[in-house]
Formats: structure tokens, sequence, C-alpha cells
């Protein structure tokens, strides 16, 4: 009897980040337990033929919201539609955000999350955990959470200003503790300030569509802020990962941080890797809205292509969807007035296929960049390898069987994801999941899904992860400022009055 226990993958080529080869891959117990040839396996393992085809490591999405309430309404797609619909494009691991409210408890969100999650992903998931206000008890809070609960990053906003935005010297002190605890500290950064003063303009002018999302943040206001924070994470020495880096301006600062020495990762998204911005001038106010998202896309239509250049050759690390679904009813709620639109998009399902279209197809990486920017550089930051983003002995049986010469064309009549419309509508993708493997059980075939809610595990991560905090601890030892020893100055002092 032919049992899914024991999976023998054969013929393929193995991709990982650092060289590919032609292995085959067995995996028993949802381990991998040997790469290579003529393995000898037990009688009844059950053969996938790979032929012509790569396996690379399950997708790594480092940044989703399902089910989030947000702006007044819930995302639509929650644990399970949103991880069917990852595993279908080839990712087996989420990386989902908590957001806790302004002055309630980082754990009780944390709790809260779990039980929402655990017994509906689809496959495996960890949480980043959001920073939204500061003092003594949050300080407490993110140390339980990462001594007992496995969280390493915590996302700080520089946006939604008097919802979830951190001030300067919150953030100095946020920032402090995540590296006093060996976490990564993650920046949502906009000039909060100053999207309330432009939002305000852009409605005194009668703007009141998608198009006055984007023109009241200019690309401007997300580069400054990211500076900021990049200014802000080396005062305190600690690591940094900006989100959803949307704009040339901003990524540009992050790769002149990265040349400059600063322990600093830069995180694309699908959405700002295969689409733009324009779509907000869009005569269809469903369809322009159905684009919004902070930061926003921008409009000038070499964005991608160039976010896709600096993702290639490292200046950016790491891609994520920031998947935040809202269906156009949801969206609705901003028909008058740009800034009640729900932000988020779709990305989930379709990350893999649009950075191979955008980034393999178009010869700008090669298959092992491809891995690291969708798996193990993940997995590297947050701590989760090689358990995760690696095909080798010891590993996660997280894989995915990836036909390079297949192609599909990106529609909401097909996807799996609960959103009624989907941003990369009509794209053409070369390269296409054919087989999802999650913790060694075939979930996705030739288009079937096999997936189970709850089958999935959450995935605890330690602190101090060495592809991050190596640098960080060493200039720690090193880097301390020290005095001048010099004589005591003996001369003459001015006598300043006393105030009265
Ligand atoms: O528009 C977005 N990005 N929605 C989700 C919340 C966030 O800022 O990541
Ligand atoms: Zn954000
Ligand atoms: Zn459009
Ligand atoms: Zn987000």
């Amino acid at each position: 009897m032919t049992t899914q226990s024991r999976i023998l993958i054969k013929g393929g080529k193995v991709v990982n980040e650092d060289f590919s080869e032609m292995a085959d891959v067995f995996i028993e117990d949802g381990v991998i337990s040997a790469v290579g040839s003529d393995l000898q396996v037990a009688a009844g393992t059950w053969v996938i033929d790979a032929t012509d085809r790569l396996v690379l490591p399950g997708g790594i999405d480092t940044h989703t919201h399902m089910e989030l309430s947000f702006m007044g309404t819930t995302a639509v797609d929650d644990f399970h539609t949103g991880t069917k619909a990852a595993v279908a494009g080839g990712t087996t691991m989420i990386l989902d955000f908590v957001i806790p409210q302004k002055g309630c408890s980082l754990l009780e969100a944390y709790e809260r999350w779990r039980t929402r999650a655990d017994p509906k992903v689809c496959c495996d998931y960890s949480l980043h955990m959001a920073v939204t206000w500061w003092d003594d008890t949050v300080k407490k809070e993110m140390e339980t959470l990462v001594h007992e609960k496995g969280v390493n990053s915590f996302k700080m906003f520089m946006a939604y200003k008097d919802v979830f935005m951190l001030r300067d010297h919150e953030l100095f002190a946020v920032f402090a503790q995540c590296k006093e605890t060996g976490a990564i500290a993650q920046v949502h950064a906009e000039n909060g300030d100053l999207i309330a003063e432009g939002a305000k303009r852009m409605l005194s002018l009668g703007i009141t569509g998608p198009e006055g999302h984007e023109m009241c943040r200019p690309e401007e206001v997300e580069a400054e802020a990211t500076q900021r924070a990049i200014t802000i994470a080396h005062a305190a020495n600690c690591p940094l990962y900006v989100v959803h880096v949307m704009s040339k301006s901003a990524a540009k600062v992050v790769a002149n941080a990265r040349r400059n020495g600063r322990v600093v990762f830069g995180e694309p998204i699908a959405a700002g890797l295969g689409t733009d911005g324009t779509h907000y001038w869009h005569k269809d106010w469903a369809h322009a809205a159905s684009f919004v998202m902070g930061p926003p896309l921008r409009p000038d239509p070499s964005t991608p292509g160039y976010l896709m250049d600096l993702l290639a050759n490292d200046d950016l690390s790491v891609t994520g969807t920031d998947n935040c679904t809202f269906s156009v009813c949801q969206k609705a709620l901003g028909k008058d007035d740009f800034t009640k639109i729900p932000n988020g998009v779709n990305g989930v399902e379709d990350r893999m296929s649009v950075i191979w279209e955008k980034g393999v197809h178009s010869g700008k990486m090669d298959e092992n960049r491809f891995v690291a920017v969708t798996s193990t550089n993940a997995a590297k930051i947050f701590n989760l390898y090689p358990r995760k983003g690696r095909i080798a002995k010891g590993s996660d049986a997280d894989l995915v069987i990836w036909d390079p010469k297949a192609t599909r064309v990106i529609s909401a009549k097909t996807h799996h994801q609960a959103v009624d419309y989907n941003i990369f509508e009509g794209m053409l993708c070369h390269g296409l999941p054919v087989v999802t493997i999650s913790r060694g059980k075939v979930v996705y075939e030739n288009g079937q899904l096999f997936t189970n809610p709850g089958a999935g595990q959450y995935i605890p991560r330690k602190p101090f992860a060495e592809f991050v905090y190596n640098r960080i601890n060493q200039r720690e030892k090193v880097g301390k400022p020290s005095a001048v020893c010099r004589e005591p100055y003996t001369g003459e002092i001015i006598s300043v009055a006393p105030k009265r």
C-alpha cells in the first residue's frame, strides 16, 4: 500500500539558495530524510515524478494579515482561505501580524490570534507582534513574548496617526528592547503627520477618490520615515526590517544604508513588484479602490522593475505580500472619501508566480536567487533556518515542485482567495507550482487542493537569529563609546547669576 507518510520525489532538479543539483528527495513523517541519487526507500513509498521540474523549498510569505479587523471591517481571507490559497501558489508558511489596539495587552492579543489561527491554518505559520503603544508593561510583555511565546519580530507603525503610530522616542525605546531581547524591529515607514496633513489638503481640494490616497503621501513621505527608522535603529544598535518597501525613493534609502554597513533588510511585496499605482487614476472607482494599500503603489510605472532589480542584487532581501483583502463592498466604505477605504491588497496566492515571472522569466534573477528571496532569507532573518527555507536532510518537508515552463493567467475567477478581485488580473505567468507539500503531505496537486484546516502548526522562533545578530553582538562588544582620559580642568570658570 502506498502511504503519504513516505514520499519520494524523483528526477527533479533540487534548487537551494546556494546551488542546484539533480537529486531525488525522500520524505518520511513530515521531514526530509535524504537528498541524493539512488536512494533506498521502503516498499509502499509514494513516488512523485519531477522530471523536467524544479524542487524548491516551499515559499515563506513574511507578511500577511488574515482576518484582520481594520478600518471598520474585517479582511475576508481568514486563516483557512488564506493558507489554502497560499499552498495553491507554492507558499508553505506565512508570518502573520498580531496587532493589539493601543492600551491593550500584547499577550492577550497573541493568545486571541493563536485561538483564531490554530484550528484553521492549512500550512505552518508564525507570528510577528505589533507594538502600538509604549510603557513598562509593554516592555515586560515583549520579553515574555520572546522567551515564552516564540515571537522574535516586532512591528512598529510610523503611520496611522492616533491609531497605531509611535513617536520617535517611543520607537527608540522599542528598538532598544528588541535589541535587548534579541528580536528584530520591523517598521511600517511612512510619516503619519504628513499623511494626515496631505489627506486634509486633498479633501479640501475636492479630491475624494483613490488617487488622493497616493497624492496625500508621495514617495518622500515613505523615504523620510525609512531614513528616520534606520537612524533610530542605528542609535539603538538594533537590526531593522523595513516592511512593504513600495517606492524607488525608499528602496534607495535601504540600499544606501546597507552599503553603509547598517543591519537593515528591505521587504518589497508582490503587489509592488507586480503592478503599479497608475490604477488609482482608473475611471472605474471599484477598480481603483481595489489597489488602495499603505504605503501606496507608486504611479511611476518603472517602480516594479526597479524594486525587482534591487531585490535581484541583494539591496532588498526578502518578499512578502501584505495580504490583507477587502472585497469591493468593503472598499466602498470609502466611496466618498479615500481616507475611509480599507487599506490592503491580495498576494498570498500569487507571490511566487509574480516573482518568477517578473524576476526569473525576465532574466533579472536566477532560480537560486528566487529561492533566497521567496524562502531562505526569510527563514534566516526570522530564525527558522535550516528547518525552513532549505531542502536538506533534517529540514521540514515543505516543498514545491515547480514547472518553469507551464503558464497561467491570474484571475479572480480562478483564484482560491475569498476576495472578489485580483490586483494581478490578466497577468500571464510563466512558472507554476504543480505540487505543494506541507509537513510531508501533498496539499496541492495539478489544480486540486487536499488541505485540512488545523493541519498547519504554529512555529515558535528563538531570539538572536545569527544571520541578523552576529554583527550586532560584535558591534556591541567593540563599538562602545569611551571617554578621553585627560587631566581635570583647573582654570578659571565664569560665574553665572542664579536664575530667579
Ligand atoms: O495597506 C496595508 N498595508 N494594510 C495592512 C496594514 C499594514 O500597514 O500593513
Ligand atoms: Zn504596514
Ligand atoms: Zn487598472
Ligand atoms: Zn501589513
